[in-house]
């Protein structure tokens, strides 16, 4: 499925940039997210991936001007005002909480509002590709939890089932935090939802939205500090010989025939050689509006979204949904 995107990225960009597709290079998405020469051990390349990762929730929740136009909801006030909602919701004071593909900051955040209020946890569930966030996810969380509640789950999260996940019994609260879901198929990550939760159980995750009147702030998130940095680690990764110049698209795409964005990141080539001004895609993540959003997540009727929370600029966009009884 994944290949099938990737594809339609690469035909996209080529068609844009006038390149034929022999002159654009593409990793999956996922493989970019850990060092495959060792995908169980840390490495300084993992590391690096998830400290960028890390970085941006830091700016995200720190900089209370992020999201806001003039006296609407930051970033952090969207989050908040989602806690606030899942919290009303959840009929059990008792849950477990899965993360997919961790980082600590926003987790933090998220985690404490709901001990502060009162909610317990059964357990706590990481389910990431990178081995890198098990150290620094423990570290973070023991001041919260208790280790025996803590769970890793190195893999890749298409390969997790609902039985994977030590619950006992407790509704499960899952996420899929960072604009995540972007990088796959709608339909890839449905599938990957379904089979991770059971009725019941809530899922909280966040995307980047399209604005019909401003793409500023989806140029500004790819091009920042961070974000650039990213990109070259993922380049540097694979060609470390070669310059190459950063680059950022916002491409109109066809998926399952809807209409939405593709953000694409890039890294041409500059060094004179066999690759000589072949572009390499460094990370691609669909942008969908508001109620594409909602849509992408109630097809097959297997979620219903009980609530969102958008910035004042309808940059991010946190959404609650359940997972819909049998
Ligand atoms: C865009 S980052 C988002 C990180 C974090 N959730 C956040 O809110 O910033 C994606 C995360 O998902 C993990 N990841 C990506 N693809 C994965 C897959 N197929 N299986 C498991 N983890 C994956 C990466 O290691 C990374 O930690």
């Amino acid at each position: 499925m994944s290949y099938e995107l990737n594809k339609l990225v690469k035909e996209t960009l080529a068609q844009y940039t006038e390149k034929v597709e022999e002159d654009i290079i593409i990793v999956s998405n996922k493989d970019k997210y850990y060092d495959k020469i060792s995908p169980i051990d840390a490495t300084d390349y993992s590391d690096k991936i998830f400290s960028l990762m890390k970085n941006l929730n830091k700016t995200g929740l720190e900089d209370e001007l992020i999201g806001v136009l003039s006296n609407g909801n930051s970033f952090k006030d969207a989050l908040s005002h989602t806690i606030h909602d899942m919290s009303n919701f959840l009929e059990e004071r008792l849950f477990s909480y899965v993360e997919l593909g961790p980082e600590p900051i926003k987790t933090l955040f998220i985690l404490s509002s709901l001990l502060k209020n009162g909610y317990k946890i059964e357990s706590y569930t990481s389910i990431d590709i990178n081995p890198s966030s098990e150290t620094v996810m423990r570290e973070a969380l023991s001041a919260l939890i208790p280790e025996e509640k803590i769970n890793f789950i190195n893999s890749d999260y298409a390969n997790c089932t609902a039985n994977d996940i030590p619950s006992n019994g407790a509704n499960k609260i899952v996420t899929m935090l960072g604009f995540q879901e972007g990088n796959e198929d709608p339909k890839a990550i449905l599938d990957i939802l379904d089979n991770i939760t059971a009725p019941k159980d809530i899922v909280l995750s966040e995307m980047q939205m399209i604005s019909e009147y401003n793409f500023t702030p989806i140029f500004d998130f790819y091009n920042s500090s961070n974000m650039v940095e990213f990109s070259s680690v993922v380049f540097k990764q694979i060609f470390s010989a070669l310059d190459s110049v950063h680059g950022v698209f916002l491409l109109p795409i066809t998926i399952n025939s809807f209409r939405c964005f593709v953000a694409i990141t890039t890294e041409t080539i500059t060094s004179y050689g066999e690759y000589f001004n072949k572009i390499f895609i460094t990370n691609y993540c669909l942008k969908f509006s508001p109620n594409q959003y909602t849509a992408i997540r109630e097809e097959r009727n297997l979620f219903t979204v009980f609530g969102s929370h958008c910035t004042e600029d309808q940059s991010v966009m946190f959404q609650l949904s359940q997972k819909t009884e049998v």
